[in-house]
């Protein structure tokens, strides 16, 4: 069958098997590898992207059903040049180790963020709590997400933030983080 999904403001056009799952579409039809396929089995959430406007998981979402919407994937977050603060906030506060889960775990805190600017300790580790992280014992998850929203809301009260990593002195710094 022909499909046509827009993935990060792109739309790509191909022939598909019915069966195939979104994530092997993603990372071998369109090589976005950034993606990863961790379970199969809807337990890690290392393969979460955004499927229009929601989080989901992609080894659970059959590629045709993605036909005719949007998808984003931690590709699209940021721009060339400029990452998205959730991005940021990971890379100061040490928020992943070997870096499987992290595509999927800065993927579900932007839609945190974008649905709840200041979100509790409580809140992001709930929001987070479909996906697995190995490494990192989660603290240093929480505090880039606290990061992030902090950042945030220093650009929104007129600061001088602006998210990008030729900025990153004008944010909260890690320290100032509490978890
Ligand atoms: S690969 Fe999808 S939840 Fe693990
Ligand atoms: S950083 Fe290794 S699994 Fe999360």
């Amino acid at each position: 069958m022909q499909i046509t999904v827009t993935v990060n403001e792109a739309a790509y056009t191909r022939e598909v098997e019915p069966r195939l799952l979104l994530i092997h579409f993603l990372r071998d039809d369109l090589g976005l590898t950034g993606s990863h396929w961790g379970c199969d089995t809807s337990n890690c959430g290392a393969c979460v992207v955004w499927l229009d406007e929601t989080p989901v998981k992609s080894c659970t979402v059959l590629a045709a059903m993605a036909d005719g919407h949007r998808v984003r994937t931690v590709e699209g977050m940021g721009m060339p040049g400029r990452l998205d603060p959730v991005q940021e906030g990971f890379s100061r506060c040490h928020g992943l180790q070997c870096g499987f889960c992290t595509p999927g775990m800065m993927l579900t805190a932007r839609w945190l963020l974008d649905h709840n600017p200041d979100p509790t300790p409580g809140e992001i580790r709930e929001a987070l709590s479909g996906q697995v992280c190995r490494c990192t014992g989660y603290e240093n998850i929480v505090r880039s997400v606290q990061w992030a929203a902090q950042y945030e809301a220093a650009g929104r009260d007129g600061g001088p933030s602006g998210g990008g990593p030729g900025e990153t002195g004008h944010g909260p710094t890690a320290t100032g983080v509490t978890g």
